[in-house]
């Protein structure tokens, strides 16, 4: 914690929609005095409803709230068809490829582009109202088309990142019971074609029987696999659909999209949200958080596949009206000034990206943001996980000049959006908190039982009142939806929404993030549950016990160190490369470990269970302060040691 301030820049205040501490405080307190009342406001204000509401919020069966009771709205009539009177020929969504190709897509354009989707879903793929369709989809345009398109005509989309393995990608659809898979051959990373048809294709072998069709965009046009009678080719059948397309009246608590997250238990969740709710909060997030004017260019590196993919790129900037950047490329190729060549080519306005993703490009080139023209930028925002003062006064000073806000936005997958985060023209910030709840938003630090802890001391991060954007339930699973989020806290005796993560505040109230609490790890601002990474290791033939942990990391936060116990008689030539190999294939790249120890035993307890907190400890160097004697075989503790010693040499 540091105690360093910064004031917002004057010219960012007098332009911004809240323009100082007063104004912020005003309008929580008015949420405070009448909750309701505070949003019926905005819903009014920002939703083009096709029917009215009949009430701001249901209660009644917590905590399954429900939010603008009877309202009818389209989400994508939201996003797309109502600016198209006024913003028409403004430029909707600016793909860069990984390349350098650009296309600019306009309001108008992006209407026909999504209504043709639409008309393809429904009249070839007979996709309803009510069905899931997955999305394996590559950073392009195409992606956020489809996502529209299911919004347009009521189907729930799942977007599975690009990232995860035909495993994963079989268990998501499984999970949801898709009809459609949405995929593209594949796509361009650092100057090379990659695929992503043959992980579809390997999938649906492995499952996945809901599936009858597979839609495929042609982005990279390498070869791909074609099987008949499932395996559709987008570019061929879209050419003769019509551009005028009627959207489904949708209710405002019908389910919206599918996104799976990690949790402490091996099964990744399939957190539902909703319709207005959701798209209200994305909407003025946009408005508060990023401050977003008409001639802004807005730029979120983000991929789909995750939660700020879905609305920091598509439906926050589009519902806001905005120019939405979408890139498919890193922002390190084909050299460490990528980034910066594209915010000073394409003017952008607001950069929204990772912890992870400041610390490469700040060690890659310290000085590279200075050979740009970056006066364009007025806000940076950062999100995934607490960003440290080295890299967040590196962004402040080199990449904003020491002119721009830093937004340090803190939120999850369940939250549907920002949650809390300095105002760009009215908070006075320090470095690495994440500041105030926004206005509306009943974010607190308590313990078990509703209590606020000391200054400086940890706390549950917890959301003490139901806000319209919250997750609705787990797919399918409404009792794991109470256990996982509301079964933690408590306040004035009522259950509370639990994120995982503790915080403290300090004397002037500002909160800090100190990172979850549960068996989450953080791995460049990716969830990963350790049960999920264990289930995985565990299934394979050679391993008799498995514990994954999360170790700070310099560049990506946390890094996944495992524990392996082989079976007896096994031996591994290379057990880092077997167990690397399992990971990837169950889960994807972004679980493999960066240390794989392989130890005689697991420190336990005589009733069985691993303690886990003597494994941090060691995993991370630091010393064991728990009482180690009671454990089932005291001298396992220094055969680990000695194992993990032997492992760093
Ligand atoms: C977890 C949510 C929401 C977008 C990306 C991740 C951590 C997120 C911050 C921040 C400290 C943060 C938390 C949270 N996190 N933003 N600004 N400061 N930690 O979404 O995969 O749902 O992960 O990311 O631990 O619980 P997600």
């Amino acid at each position: 914690m540091t105690n360093e301030v910064y004031y917002p820049n004057p010219k960012l205040s007098k332009e911004a929609r809240i323009k100082s501490m007063d104004e912020y405080w005003q309008l929580q307190n008015s949420a405070k005095k009448d909750y309701e009342g505070f949003w019926k406001k905005y819903a009014d204000e920002k939703i083009e409803w096709l029917a009215p509401y009949s009430k701001v919020l249901d209660e009644s069966n917590a905590p399954f709230y429900k939010w603008f009771i009877d309202g009818k709205l389209n989400v994508c009539n939201q996003c797309v068809d109502r600016h198209l009177e006024k913003r028409g020929d403004k430029v909707a969504i600016l793909f860069e490829g990984d390349r350098g190709d650009i296309r600019k897509i306009t309001y108008k354009e992006l209407s026909q582009e999504v209504n043709r989707f639409a008309n393809l879903l429904k009249e070839d793929f007979g996709i309803k109202k009510g069905d899931r369709v997955v999305l394996y989809m590559p950073m392009i345009p195409e992606a956020a088309f489809a996502m529209l398109a299911c919004a347009r005509i009521g189907a729930i989309h799942s977007v599975v990142f690009g990232g995860f393995s035909a495993e994963a990608l079989k268990d998501r659809i499984e999970d949801a019971k898709a009809k459609l898979v949405i995929t593209a051959d594949g796509a361009y990373r650092k100057g090379k074609p990659y695929m992503l048809k043959p992980v579809v294709d390997e999938a649906l072998e492995q499952g996945g029987d809901s599936v009858e069709k597979v839609l495929v965009v042609k982005r990279n046009n390498e070869e791909i696999n074609l099987v008949e009678g499932r395996d559709y080719i987008y570019n061929d059948l879209i050419k003769d659909k019509s551009t005028e397309c009627e959207f489904e009246v949708m209710d405002s608590e019908d389910p919206l999209f599918l996104l799976y997250t990690s949790g402490s238990t091996g099964k990744p969740k399939g957190v539902q949200h909703s319709q207005a709710g959701y798209i209200l909060w994305a909407q003025m997030t946009m408005e508060w958080v990023f401050d977003i004017k008409e001639e802004d260019v807005y730029w979120c590196t983000a991929d789909i596949g995750w939660i700020t993919g879905h609305t920091y790129i598509v439906y926050g900037p589009l519902a806001a009206g905005a120019t939405t950047v979408m890139f498919e490329g890193v922002p390190t190729y084909p050299d460490a000034g990528r980034a910066w060549k594209m915010v000073e080519a394409h003017k952008i306005t607001q950069f929204y990206t990772a912890p992870t993703a400041i610390r490469v490009l700040h060690k890659m080139g310290e000085d590279e943001p200075k050979k740009y023209d970056l006066s364009s930028l007025k806000i940076l925002g950062t999100v995934g996980e607490p960003i440290d003062p080295i890299a967040w006064k590196w962004y402040y000073e080199v990449v904003g000049r020491g002119e721009c806000a830093i937004v340090d936005t803190w939120w999850q997958t369940e939250t549907g959006g920002h949650m809390i985060s300095p105002l760009p023209g009215a908070t006075p910030i320090k470095p690495g908190s994440a500041t105030f709840p926004l206005p509306g938003i009943m974010a607190e630090i308590i313990d078990e039982n509703g209590n606020k802890p000391k200054v400086g001391e940890t706390g549950l991060l917890c959301i003490t009142k139901p806000w319209p954007s919250m997750i609705r339930t787990i797919w399918g699973d409404d009792e794991r939806f109470i256990k996982s989020y509301f079964s933690t806290a408590k306040k004035d005796g009522k259950p509370v929404y639990f994120s995982g993560d503790g915080a403290m505040y300090d004397e002037d109230g500002y909160i800090w993030i100190t990172g979850r609490v549960d068996d989450v790890i953080n791995v460049s601002g990716h969830r990963l549950g350790t049960a999920e990474i264990e289930a995985a290791v565990k299934e394979d033939s050679h391993i008799a016990e498995v514990a994954a942990i999360g170790v700070p990391h310099p560049i990506k936060g946390e890094s996944i160190f495992i524990y392996v116990v082989l079976k007896d008689e096994v031996e591994l030539e290379n057990v880092k490369e077997h167990v690397n190999e399992i990971l990837a294939s169950e889960i994807g790249n972004i679980a493999k470990a960066d240390d794989i120890v392989a130890v005689p035993g697991l420190p336990k307890t005589r009733s069985g269970k691993v303690m886990r907190r003597i494994l941090r400890s060691i995993a991370r160097g630091e010393e064991i302060k728990q009482d180690v004697s009671t454990l089932e075989d005291p001298g396992v503790v220094e055969e680990i040691k000695k194992c993990v010693k032997d492992a760093k040499k």
